[in-house]
């Protein structure tokens, strides 16, 4: 079943005189339970295409449908929660707030969700397991490896059970080691629970994890779309 379908998008950047082209014309469908990766020179566009795909963009031409429903017609509210529910975004960053654990960090949506505490704390415990932290659920992030980073943002992103996840050059700060156990966490959560994988990178080694590669450049797909 299409779950993510792109129609003819453009998004076009003015810079002072001028006009940047990030996507070019793009369409796409992502099924339910695919796992494609998404590959492309520096400043072809892979961001600004997982940015469409997850909604925290909107296109300047063109529509993104999310299980059938077109974006472009929602309000922000709607799309916030359309977020919230159905989808799940890793970055090359790890975005955690420094300030607040792991576990905390792992809380934090479920808070905006409105989870109780018992029930949010249980959870992120689980979620923290799954990713092989349980002994290390009250460091904060700064006491924590850039691999064991990314794991909290791993177990944070699939807080609310998000049908999709979108990851932006997962691995992209991390050893070949800790890079080849985030992709195996990712790669189960795409085999075993069926979670719709959507990732950019430029590694071969990485794309070789995905079932489909699409690649882009100078903001058009050259190949992988169907
Ligand atoms: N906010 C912005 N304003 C103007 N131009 C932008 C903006 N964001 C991106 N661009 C431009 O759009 C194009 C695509 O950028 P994008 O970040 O999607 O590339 P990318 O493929 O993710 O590159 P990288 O591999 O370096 O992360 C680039 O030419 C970039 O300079
Ligand atoms: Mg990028």
């Amino acid at each position: 079943m299409e779950e993510v379908v792109l129609e003819d998008v453009y998004k076009i950047y003015t810079v002072g005189m001028q006009k940047v082209y990030a996507l070019n014309g793009v369409s796409l469908k992502v099924d339910k339970g695919e796992s494609v990766a998404i590959m492309g020179p520096s400043g072809s566009g892979k961001s600004t295409l997982l940015n469409m795909i997850g909604c925290l963009d909107k296109p300047t031409r063109g529509r993104v449908l999310i299980d059938r429903v077109d974006t472009s017609q929602l309000g922000d509210d709607e799309l916030t929660r359309l977020r919230r529910e159905k989808i799940g975004f890793i970055f090359q960053q790890y975005n955690l707030i420094p300030t607040l654990t792991a576990l905390e960090n792992v809380e934090l949506p479920m808070i905006f969700r409105g989870l109780n505490v018992r029930k949010r704390e249980e959870r992120a415990k689980e979620l923290l397991e799954k990713v092989g932290l349980e002994r290390e659920m009250d460091r904060k992030p700064t006491e924590l490896s850039g691999g064991q980073q990314q794991r909290v943002a791993i177990a944070r992103a699939l807080a609310n059970n998000p049908a999709i996840l979108l990851c932006d050059e997962p691995t992209g700060n991390l050893d070949t080691k800790s890079g080849e156990i985030i992709m195996e966490i990712l790669t189960n959560l795409n085999k075993e629970e069926g979670v719709t994988l959507v990732i950019v990178t430029h590694d071969p080694a990485i794309s070789g994890y995905a079932k489909r590669i699409i690649r882009i450049r100078d903001g058009k797909i050259v190949e992988g779309d169907t």
